[in-house]
């Protein structure tokens, strides 16, 4: 039974509109010179990589842009990218994007600091020490992976989602701007949000820190649910519900976009101490096979694993449906969290997200083969408030297809 719980952040957190100004003074103290600026094109396009390179070489640090960076980024990408960051002898690396340019920078700035390749990081708790100063500033409203203990790649050989854990992976600065989030189109808006979502209920019902099942020859970032990350997903959960349609129906929204990315970076700072549980588990090989995005995935899995965890977790589900708008009242505890599900598939309609595995193209043949895979990753899988067996991931995933 454990006693202590702890909580981790990014060093320093700036949110709101025009946050982006203050990046040159933000960082001028860390008295660095050169930057590897981790993005990619659609953001080039859209005017947002020199709102964070003008700030910059205004304290004087030399910008060197990397924007080959791509949705769900590959390993291979990433060696791409580290490659980049020794050319330019970058002392500063930073990441302006989608969760997928913010994992390529951590890793990046983390086998700068260390040597090797991106293979001998993969894991939980295998980077030896501080990394790279790291600046991450998101421009999806989703991930939250600007103050989280993760970079998430893909392993194209294996055809699955790998991870990378360590809390040296939180960014030096998380600087959280939505307005570089009005660009972001009405689909990327959608799944990243709904990920943010995912995030924030998979903490709010995941097991009791108290009673977490970590093997005690194990160390790992996660530790189960406690009562900071708690308040955190809470008002995560409410933030999402109330303002994800209206960001994806007018992506101009700015209040609507300002309370998705408030949302999504609670919700980080939650699962990122908590952990997330049995949807990440079971997207990892439904992303690395279809090549959906990973919120999407989950979007579609969510209702689906509520549904199993429901026994598990009565009476947070029905605080879940409280936050997501649903008039409980009079209602007994069981119609309650019943209708925590309801309001998740509304939503998903919604906004889009598909209704079925079949949708993004899974075949039912593939299914076993992925419940073997979702099976295999312990470190999410203990989370989870209820325990799982290899018969009931697959069963979820007959029930999803
Ligand atoms: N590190 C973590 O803690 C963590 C947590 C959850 C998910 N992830 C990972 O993050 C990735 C998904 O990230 P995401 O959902 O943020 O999407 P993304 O980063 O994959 O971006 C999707 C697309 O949207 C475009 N885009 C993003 N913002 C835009 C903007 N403002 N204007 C115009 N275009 C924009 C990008 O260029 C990209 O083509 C996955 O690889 C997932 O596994 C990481
Ligand atoms: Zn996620």
């Amino acid at each position: 039974m454990r006693t202590t719980w702890t909580f981790h952040s990014a060093g320093q957190l700036v949110f709101g509109p025009g946050a982006v100004t203050q990046l040159g003074e933000l960082v001028r103290p860390w008295q660095l010179e050169r930057a590897l600026l981790v993005t990619d094109r659609a953001l080039v396009a859209a005017g947002l990589v020199e709102q964070v390179e003008a700030p910059l070489r205004e304290v004087g640090i030399e910008v060197v842009r990397f924007d080959d960076g791509a949705p769900e980024p590959a390993l291979a990408l990433a060696e791409t990218c580290i490659r980049a960051a020794r050319e330019a002898r970058a002392d500063l690396v930073v990441g302006l994007g989608g969760g997928s340019n913010l994992d390529l920078a951590k890793i990046t700035a983390t086998v700068l600091a260390h040597g090797g390749t991106v293979r001998d990081y993969v894991g939980d708790g295998r980077v030896p020490g501080p990394i790279v100063p790291l600046v991450c500033l998101p421009t999806t409203a989703g991930t939250g992976s600007e103050v989280t203990a993760a970079s998430v790649l893909t392993d194209t050989d294996a055809q699955v989602k790998v991870g990378i854990l360590s809390n040296f992976l939180r960014p030096k600065l998380a600087l959280v701007d939505p307005r570089l989030t009005l660009s972001c189109p009405p689909k990327v808006t959608a799944d990243s949000g709904i990920d943010a979502l995912t995030h924030a209920i998979e903490a709010f019902t995941a097991v009791d820190n108290a009673t977490f099942p970590l093997p005690p020859e194990e160390r790992t970032v996660y530790q189960g649910r406690h009562p900071l990350a708690d308040c955190l997903a809470e008002k995560a959960i409410s933030l999402v519900g109330a303002n994800l349609t209206k960001a994806v129906r007018d992506g101009r929204d700015l209040a609507a976009r300002e309370a998705m990315s408030l949302g999504a970076t609670l919700a980080g700072l939650a699962f990122s101490n908590v952990g997330v549980a049995l949807v990440h588990a079971m997207e990892y090989p439904v992303g690395g096979a279809v090549h959906c995005s990973h919120g999407a995935g989950n979007g579609l899995l969510l209702p689906f694993v509520m549904r199993f965890n429901m026994t598990a977790r009565r009476p947070e589900m029905a605080r879940i449906a409280t936050l997501l708008g649903e008039n409980t009242t009079g209602l007994g505890e069981r119609v309650a969290a019943e209708a925590a599900i309801v309001a998740v598939e509304r939503l998903k309609r919604e906004i889009g997200i598909p209704e079925r595995l079949r949708d993004l193209g899974v075949e039912r043949e593939q299914l076993s083969g992925f419940a073997e895979k979702a099976f295999a990753i312990k470190r999410i899988l203990r989370v989870n408030p209820r325990e799982v067996t290899l018969e009931d991931v697959l069963a979820i995933y007959e029930s999803a297809w």
